[in-house]
């Protein structure tokens, strides 16, 4: 079944949703890195190459329905991190506006009574639900660790051990 021109639309927006969150991580990625802290700054790269692959799920998705998905305007990312705290809430920010997005195709692909596009949508919603569940522990640990270096540099190891997070920039 081909997707109705509004959920088309959204769809489309949610490509460049995706593309944004990105970009975003990787400006994250860079600012961690700025600040020697070269495993965050893994994760952070990491990320930014997951959610190129969330993108490419929803550019799938439109191309297997006969859609033209169409990259829109992205803005500069506009984060700057001074701290690992101030990183990580940045990107529990992008990401509770992300949740948001996929509920809102959620509810127009049930409008719709588009039954097509919802093993997709599933997966994204419980995608968003681990998605913030490990940033919000990670900025948990970030406030226990407060200024304490050892433990920041800890943190730093253990998140450099996420597969992907050692490649190279
Ligand atoms: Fe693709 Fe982290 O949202």
């Amino acid at each position: 079944m081909k997707l109705t021109g509004a959920l088309e639309k959204a769809f489309n927006d949610q490509v460049t949703l995706e593309l944004e969150a990105s970009i975003v991580y990787r400006q994250l990625s860079i600012e961690m890195e700025v600040q020697d802290l070269p495993g965050i700054a893994g994760w952070f790269r990491a990320q930014s190459q997951e959610e190129i692959v969330h993108a490419e799920k929803f550019i799938a998705h439109m191309t297997d329905r006969d859609s033209s998905p169409s990259i829109g305007a992205i803005k500069a990312p506009g984060v700057k991190a001074g701290s690992v705290r101030d990183a990580f809430e940045a990107s529990l920010a992008h990401e509770v506006k992300v949740s948001e997005a996929i509920r809102h195709l959620y509810r127009l692909a049930q409008e719709e009574g588009d039954i097509d596009a919802l093993p997709l949508l599933n997966w994204f919603v419980s995608e968003q639900l681990e998605e913030e569940a490990t940033v919000g522990e990670i900025i948990g640990r970030v406030r226990l660790i407060g200024n304490d270096g050892p433990g920041l540099l800890r943190l730093d190891a253990e998140l450099g051990s996420r597969p992907g997070a050692d490649a190279e920039a």
